[in-house]
């Protein structure tokens, strides 16, 4: 029997209903009673109806993801302007704002005040209307913000509906910090790393990039949480205190601060600061301090605003974690793309909880800037809770016997050559055969657009070093069947395979060589640019710059790093024993210099990139531009290709209406290689 509309409404209701709770339990109460699996049951289950039945309903989950991108923000005024804050930064610093609000109320009784952790993020406020969450915007210079409420849709912890309180208010305005926690922060950077992005540097800076994306996949991809503390305008209730207030906000299920508590009098107010400030490093979260509200709504009504902050509250800063220790010793760490970071060591020293023995230096124009010295005493902090840094030398601590710590004239790993370009400041190693930049290498030596060998991914070549099976760039060609045949995830075919393939790849071409050997800002392009001028390898051995300038398209970047690359004779050997070991380059890109008869292949085309890539978008957008075409952001009838990743949206689904060749990024790599 086909079922009624109504039963399926039904369903759907219950469905949402059901989500919605789980939600809450999991991202609000910390506490899940379902398994991942079975809610993603449930998920797909909403989904797969609301598509078949075409009936939505706003508050769906299905909502929170998926808006197609913004071209741009749209300004909000805010219907209360939204205050920042005064601070405080010592106890006698909170008795004197106590001693003031007591002198403004003309009464010496004690107050009471509510105390919460001060969340270092940036402040939203939620429009909730019939509630419905309406509309969210970014604080703003406190009167006007931008609407992002697509982007907070995806803050998994805020209904979307208010609904499990029995009177709904007509309007309510509530504010509160949008945050990252701090191992989110550190994983999004760990990835940011690994695929050559800037990293951010605090959790803060994470979470408000994050809020403002116009794409709110990337917002989504982030992980963002809220905390709400504020009321501005209302409709349709009224609440008499903060803590009535935070009550409500508990009950009509919305994530409130930790730690919220309320005290009488300032003695209590200093004893709950402290405590806050003790658990400081336990939070998930970034605290920069503890916030001090006086609780009863009457009285912050009397007490009001001074200019732009209010004389009912405070934030109490908590000192940067700093303390004063010794560089025992300073070191050359060489990381996986090759960058050289100058790294003290030194005597182990409690800061906020954690044990701080090492503390990154950043580069040799740092270690110049603050003239630190093996052997100074210096104020370590841990910045933003996260990465402990050197603050200040302290001179007056000098002895004479300090010493310099001069930038690497070798790669401390393998010996190599380093270099520096203008205005980097980072030192590189250029070794080839590096160990530090093994597993980076070989990753990138493998690719598709490179060696192309089928079956050695991240997560092979990873485990492969990870097992000691590879510990220089041409081990790959030592490997024997039976190094990987004890290997999880091999036997005894999928061993056969990788190896099969790797020989299959020992012949090349001279532009996918140069590709793969990862020489710095050779690209796919300069690659081709080389193998069209220089018929063998050994031609570029003892190239100079200038030669490589002559060429149109090649630029003095280029041109030094290649030249720096060949001129180390430990890469040029490392060139010899791939040869010993069967790698043969041919060359049919070799023009003696003349340009190719057909045209770039992405002449004149233009592409949009969307969706999830395996490389950063930029190397995408680059590549088409070298190789003749142009990179958009939107799709339309006159759009040629759309390089579609995982989970592309609705500009994948755009092209389809339209019509457009959609490519995935392997058939983007045959068409701009020429390869079919
Ligand atoms: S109350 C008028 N409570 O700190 C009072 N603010 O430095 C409005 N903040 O703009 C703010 N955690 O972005 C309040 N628990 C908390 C807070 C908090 C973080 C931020 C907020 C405000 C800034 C002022």
């Amino acid at each position: 029997m086909e079922k009624t509309s109504d039963s399926i409404k039904k369903e759907i209701e219950k469905l949402i209903q059901q989500i919605n709770d789980h939600n809450y339990r999991y991202y609000v109460l910390d506490s899940p009673v379902i398994s991942d699996e079975e809610y993603d049951r449930l998920f797909r289950t909403l989904k797969e109806l609301e598509e078949k039945h075409k009936f939505v309903l706003p508050d769906s989950p299905t909502q929170r993801v998926g808006a197609p991108p913004l071209d741009k923000f749209t300004k909000v005024k805010h219907a209360e302007p939204m205050l920042s804050l005064d601070n405080a930064f010592s106890h006698d610093e909170l008795r004197d704002f106590d001693g003031r609000v007591k002198r403004f109320l003309k009464s010496d009784a004690d107050v009471d005040y509510t105390v919460e952790p001060k969340y270092d993020g940036l402040a939203i406020e939620l429009n909730y209307t019939k509630g419905m969450l309406t509309r969210a915007s970014t604080r703003g210079d406190g009167v006007e913000g931008e609407e992002v409420t697509q982007n907070i849709k995806t803050v998994m912890s805020l209904p979307m509906k208010i609904e499990v309180i029995d009177r709904v208010p007509e309007v309510i305005d509530i504010r509160g910090e949008v945050y990252m926690n701090i191992d989110e922060f550190e994983e999004l950077n760990r990835g940011r790393e690994k695929s050559g992005e800037p990293l951010f540097a605090n959790p803060r800076n994470a979470a408000a990039g994050a809020v403002r994306q116009l794409d709110s996949s990337i917002t989504a991809a982030r992980k963002l949480h809220m905390a709400c503390y504020g009321v501005g305008a209302v409709k349709g209730i009224a609440f008499k205190s903060q803590q009535e207030f935070v009550d409500w906000l508990r009950k009509a299920h919305f994530p409130v601060p930790e730690d919220f508590r309320i005290v009488q009098g300032v003695e209590a107010v200093v004893d709950a600061v402290s405590e806050i400030e003790s658990k400081r490093s336990g939070f998930s979260f970034e605290a920069d301090g503890a916030v001090v509200k006086v609780n009863d709504f009457g009285l912050q009504h009397e007490l009001g605003v001074k200019t732009r902050e209010p004389r009912w509250a405070i934030a109490y800063k908590f000192p940067a974690h700093q303390g004063t220790t010794k560089i025992e010793q300073i070191i050359a760490s060489v990381g996986r793309t090759g960058a050289i970071t100058p790294v003290a060591l030194l005597t182990p020293v409690k800061i906020g909880g954690v044990t701080v023995g090492r503390s990154t230096l950043h580069n040799w124009d740092e270690i110049e800037r603050k003239d630190i010295r093996v052997g100074d005493t210096v104020v370590i902090e841990r910045a933003g809770d996260v990465i402990p840094r050197v603050v200040t030398v302290i001179q007056e601590k000098r002895t004479g016997s300090e010493e310099k710590f001069p930038p690497p004239s070798a790669c401390p790993v393998c010996g190599s050559d380093v270099e520096r370009e203008e205005g980097e400041v980072a030192y590189r190693c250029i070794g080839l055969n590096c160990e530090a930049q093994v597993l980076e290498k070989i990753r990138h030596y493998a690719s598709r657009g490179a060696m192309d060998i089928e079956g050695l991914g991240e997560k092979n070549v990873e485990l492969l070093y990870s097992q000691g099976r590879i510990r220089h760039f041409d081990d790959l060609y030592r490997l024997k069947k039976e190094d990987l045949m004890d290997l999880p995830r091999f036997a005894d075919k999928s061993a056969g395979n990788l190896i099969e393939a790797i020989e299959k790849s020992k012949t090349t071409t001279m532009a996918r060589f140069l590709f793969a050997l990862g020489i710095i800002h050779v690209g796919v392009y300069a690659a081709k640019v080389l193998a069209r001028n220089f018929e063998k390898l050994e031609d570029l051995y003892h190239i100079d710059t200038d030669r490589i300038v002559e060429i149109k398209q090649m630029g003095e970047k280029i041109a030094q790093s290649v030249e720096k690359f060949f001129s180390d004779k430990k890469n040029r050997n490392t060139l010899n024993t791939l040869k010993k070991l069967g790698v043969i380059v041919t060359n049919p890109d070799f023009t003696g210099g003349m340009p190719q008869k057909k045209g770039l292949p992405l002449e004149g085309k233009t592409v949009v990139i969307t969706g999830t890539l395996a490389r950063p978008r930029k190397d995408y957008e680059d590549l088409i531009e070298q190789q003749g075409g142009h990179a958009t952001g939107s799709v339309s009838k006159k759009t040629d290709y759309v390089l579609a990743g995982a989970e592309a949206g609705s500009k994948l689904t755009k092209a389809k209406e339209l019509g457009v060749k959609v490519l995935s990024e392997e058939e983007f790599m045959e068409l701009v290689e020429g390869r079919k």
